[in-house]
């Protein structure tokens, strides 16, 4: 009987997914989403899965690249597919992205889940275009800038030298211990040196909260990691309130990102041009940029310089001769000797390459547009693809190969994309590029590490890393090796 009972149920379902199908390929075709619609233009080529499903399954099924790589060889550098309830077109060329990121971005709008919206914060600059996106934009690229950076080298070194010292003689996970170091870092950034030790422990400890729910299923229920990360959400938007008063109290907005985007001024010069929520949204914005983007990258620099002796001795002599030109590390590091590490500075690009952590962006066409005789549909989602750029041999020879060489090159114009483009790009790719180079130095001059366990193994959390977050054992050079079990 039961056996009778799930027999119907599945014919009932098949019928239904049947039916569904057919009325879906009529709207389709009604639409002129078939050939020949929209004025004579017609659609990229590609496949749009199954209705309302589309190809979701098979991109979550295998590994995403896989499938990306796949699509191109099969439909070209332009194609469409549908991917968790949205019609897409996928373009894996540089003048693609240019075109979506720099020539036409203003048909082409960021985008984002809301519940991702509500979670940063609706205010974050990333979500925004025109005129409120580029006034914050220039605050916080000013707050970026050389100047600052400049002065940030001192307190980015001590937080790398105090990263290291805590993993010294222990087994932890990279990735774990370099996102300790570029929340750190975030926070200096943000905040500059001075934030009481109470107010960087609650901004941690919620911050972290809230990361563990940016990929959970949106559900506001109780108990679930969406509602526990909204929560820690407010709280941490009250702990920005509180540093905001004290500084306002205190009269000292400060010159740091925080002080920034405190002191700006609408167009009269008296009024702020920010709400305290606006600069609250931000500051969760900026963090949230920041820290497992740069972890990931550094975690890969790890591996990368451990899997190749010669490249990695190579690299220690140069950093050896900056070492030397500190007196042995006692004078500080300063900007200009991060300036004189070209063969780390190869090291660094190659690796962005190789790892390219952001795979794509996305963007949702505001209008009909049409590329190369292709109509991209008004409300379609629109995905430059940089890691199937970054990875093409027509830009890129032997593109699996980890050789920072290639960068003694300028990479041609657009094909180079790990920190996007056009007015969207990341303001914060110097600050990143000077993390590493602090990390590499004092990680060569000063420890030896190995690999625990496997190695060659990704895992995505979200962007990929190596498995386990590539568990190490480090130690201090000229130290004898304590191989006690992990204690991480
Ligand atoms: C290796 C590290 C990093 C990588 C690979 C990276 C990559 C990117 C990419 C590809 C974009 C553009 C996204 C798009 O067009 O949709 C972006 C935007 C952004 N990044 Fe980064 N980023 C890194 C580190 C940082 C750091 C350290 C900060 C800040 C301190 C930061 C702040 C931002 C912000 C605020 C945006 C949004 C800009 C806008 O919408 O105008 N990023 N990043």
């Amino acid at each position: 009987m039961a056996f009778f009972f799930f027999f119907v149920l599945v014919c009932i379902l098949i019928l239904l997914a049947i039916a569904s199908y057919v009325r879906f390929a009529r709207r389709r075709k009604e639409k002129g989403q078939g050939h020949g619609g929209y004025g004579g233009l017609k659609l990229p080529p590609g496949s749009m899965g199954w209705p309302y499903l589309g190809e979701t399954l098979q991109l979550y099924s295998q590994d995403p690249n896989i499938f990306f790589t796949s699509k191109q060889k099969r439909y070209g550098e332009i194609f469409k597919t549908h991917l968790l309830g949205c019609p897409c077109v996928m373009l894996a060329s540089p003048e693609a992205a240019r075109f979506v990121l720099v020539t036409q971005a203003h048909l082409f709008k960021p985008t984002y889940p809301r519940s991702k919206e509500r979670m940063i914060g609706p205010s974050a600059l990333f979500f925004h275009q025109g005129d409120y996106h580029l006034r914050l934009r220039k605050l916080v690229q000013g707050a970026l800038g050389p100047d600052a950076l400049r002065a940030l080298v001192p307190e980015v070194e001590a937080t790398v030298r105090s990263t290291l010292a805590a993993w010294d003689g222990r087994v932890m996970s990279t990735f774990h211990a370099m996102k300790r170091l570029s929340f750190d870092v975030g926070i200096v950034t943000i905040f500059g040196g001075g934030l009481p030790p109470r107010w960087k422990a609650e901004l941690r400890k919620n911050y972290s909260i809230v990361e563990k729910g940016y990929n959970s299923f949106p559900n506001s229920l109780p108990g679930t990691l969406y509602y526990k990360a909204m929560q820690a959400r407010r709280r941490l938007h009250g702990v920005l309130s509180d540093i905001m008063r004290e500084r306002r109290e205190r009269g000292e907005p400060g010159s740091d990102l925080l002080g920034c985007l405190m002191q700006s001024r609408a167009d009269d010069g008296v009024a702020p041009l920010l709400t305290d929520e606006q600069i609250a949204d931000n500051i969760i914005g900026v963090l949230f940029a920041a820290q497992d983007t740069t972890a990931s990258v550094l975690t890969w620099i790890v591996k990368y310089l451990h899997d190749q002796p010669k490249l990695l001795e190579a690299v220690r002599q140069e950093q050896a001769a900056v070492r030397e030109a500190t007196d042995g590390g006692r004078r500080p590091l300063t900007w200009a000797h991060t300036r004189s590490m070209a063969l780390t500075h190869r090291v660094i690009l190659e690796s962005l390459r190789m790892a390219s952590i952001i795979s794509f962006t996305f963007r949702e066409a505001v209008a009909d547009v049409e590329y190369k005789g292709f109509l991209i549909p008004k409300g379609w989602k629109v995905m430059p693809l940089f890691r199937n750029i970054h990875h093409n041999p027509d830009y890129f020879q032997d593109p699996h190969k980890f050789d920072p060489s290639r960068f003694q090159v300028a990479p041609r114009p657009n094909t180079f994309l790990p920190f996007g483009n056009g007015v969207h790009a990341c303001p914060g790719n110097e600050l990143a590029k000077l993390e590493m180079l602090v990390l590499i130095h004092h990680l060569v001059t000063g420890y030896r590490w190995e690999i625990v366990g496997s190695r060659d193994e990704v895992e995505y959390s979200p962007f990929p890393v190596p498995k386990h977050g590539l568990p190490v054992r480090l130690w201090r050079e000229n130290r004898t090796v304590d191989r006690t079990p992990p204690c991480e």
